[in-house]
């Protein structure tokens, strides 16, 4: 049941699962090639009160509630038969959506408002009466925080964003990237491992991980996105978990604020480090989807931290940037540091290069592999 680590890293990249339960998620994502267009109720085999949601949306939502309660899939599911009830904690969740449905619904018109999250807090078991402190006195709450943009000192966000194109090379620089191609390391589980990033206009990206036994390949082609490991089938990103992703694969991405976002706007300054921000929102819809943290005096941009939709909350994942140095006629961070609520990976680079020539089908999907023929009876 232990698995050597690397069998994890696919899965771990993208949905950040860990343990036991990277063969519960194998399983779980196996079902994928069959979800476009269905409904959960309809794509899996127990589904009680998600009937409704797109049924690739279930797993964003299963992992969104594992960072909730701090837990693992197994704290839920039976190894190889997801579908069964036999633990009490299932049993549970389900009534546990109930409430989180009827909560928002009497009380904050329907909205995402109280999560798992809300009361669970990265514990299974929610506590009830306030904690003791442990060291000093935390200053209490003087007043509400500021709502609206006025309250918040900060320059208008376009002039944020021109500052960092200026502080990076410029955006006739930028405009001249079509590809990059970047070397270096990965930090997981405690092991040094090569890793090479390819990216394109287009919101393509393949990153590829050598291990030990084979590759591990987490891929997007502009429109859907697949991950692949040694020893298993290729799976699909889930459709949320791209468009959330392009803020962060874009290679153009401060020239593409408009398109990417329906409205812009800045946040209260925040620090990152011991570096003080401005912070800068995009919003779709009316609902934040992502955060830029911008060095209020260099101008990089220091963290972004990006939200994937699901039906019971938003899983957030954050990227923090370091190292910036100049490549070509452009300033790039050669440290990355991706982390998640259970999860957090380093990757360093040592080389990178613009403009190689990279076709498109390095980024496209392999055809999958014909099903194993069944036993012999
Ligand atoms: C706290 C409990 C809990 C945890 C932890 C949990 N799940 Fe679930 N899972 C549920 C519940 C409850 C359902 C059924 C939802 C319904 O009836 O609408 C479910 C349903 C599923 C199903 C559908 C199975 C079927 O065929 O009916 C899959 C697949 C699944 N979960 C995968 C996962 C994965 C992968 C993880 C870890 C990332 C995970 N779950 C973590 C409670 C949990
Ligand atoms: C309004 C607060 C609140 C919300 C929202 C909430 N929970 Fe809970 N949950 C609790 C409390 C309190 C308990 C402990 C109840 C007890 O001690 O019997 C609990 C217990 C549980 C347990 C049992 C844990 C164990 O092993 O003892 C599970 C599983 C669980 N919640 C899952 C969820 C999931 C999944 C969600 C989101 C869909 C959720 N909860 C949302 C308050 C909440």
């Amino acid at each position: 049941m232990n698995r050597p680590f690397w069998m994890k890293v696919g899965i771990a990249l993208t949905l950040a699962v860990r343990g036991a339960d990277s063969s519960i998620a194998q399983t779980a994502s196996a079902h994928q090639s069959s979800l476009k267009g269905k409904t959960a109720a309809e794509a899996y085999q127990n589904i009680q009160i998600l009937k409704e949601v797109p049924a690739n949306q279930l797993i964003p939502a299963m992992q969104f509630i594992t960072y909730s309660l701090g837990v693992e899939c197994s704290y839920c599911h039976v190894e190889g038969a997801l579908e069964k009830d036999d633990k009490k904690a299932k049993q549970k969740a389900r009534k546990m959506m109930q409430m989180m449905t009827a909560i928002n619904r009497d009380n904050f018109e329907s909205k995402q408002t109280v999560t798992c999250n809300s009361c669970h807090r990265g514990s299974p078991r929610p506590v009830a009466i306030p904690i003791i402190m442990e060291s000093g006195p935390k200053p209490p709450f003087e007043s509400a925080p500021a709502e609206d943009n006025a309250a918040i000192e900060a320059p208008p966000p376009e002039q944020i964003i021109a500052k960092y194109l200026d502080t990076i090379g410029g955006a006739a620089a930028l405009a001249k990237i079509i590809t990059r191609e970047e070397k270096g390391t990965i930090n997981l589980s405690g092991r040094t491992l090569p890793i090479e990033i390819l990216s394109k206009i287009g919101n393509k990206r393949l990153t590829v991980i050598h291990l030990p036994n084979g590759d591990s390949i987490t891929a997007y082609d502009g429109a859907s996105g697949w991950t692949a490991a040694p020893n298993r089938p290729v799976f699909e990103i889930p459709s949320v978990e791209v468009v959330s992703s392009q803020a962060e694969v874009d290679l153009q991405l401060p020239l593409h604020m408009k398109q990417l976002f329906d409205e812009v706007k800045v946040a209260a300054p925040e620090k990152v480090g011991d570096r003080e921000t401005y912070v800068v929102a995009g919003f779709n819809s009316g609902e934040i989807v992502a955060k830029f943290y911008f060095d209020k005096d260099a101008g990089y941009l220091l963290r972004l931290l990006r939200y994937t939709k699901s039906p019971l909350g938003r899983n957030p994942t954050q990227i923090d940037y370091a190292d910036y140095r100049t490549q070509d006629a452009l300033k790039i961070p050669f440290q990355l540091t991706i982390a998640r609520p259970n999860s957090r990976l380093i990757v360093k680079i040592e080389k990178a290069k613009f403009n190689v020539p990279m076709d498109d089908k390095k980024f496209a999907r392999p055809a999958p592999r014909p099903a194993p023929a069944p036993p012999p009876q």
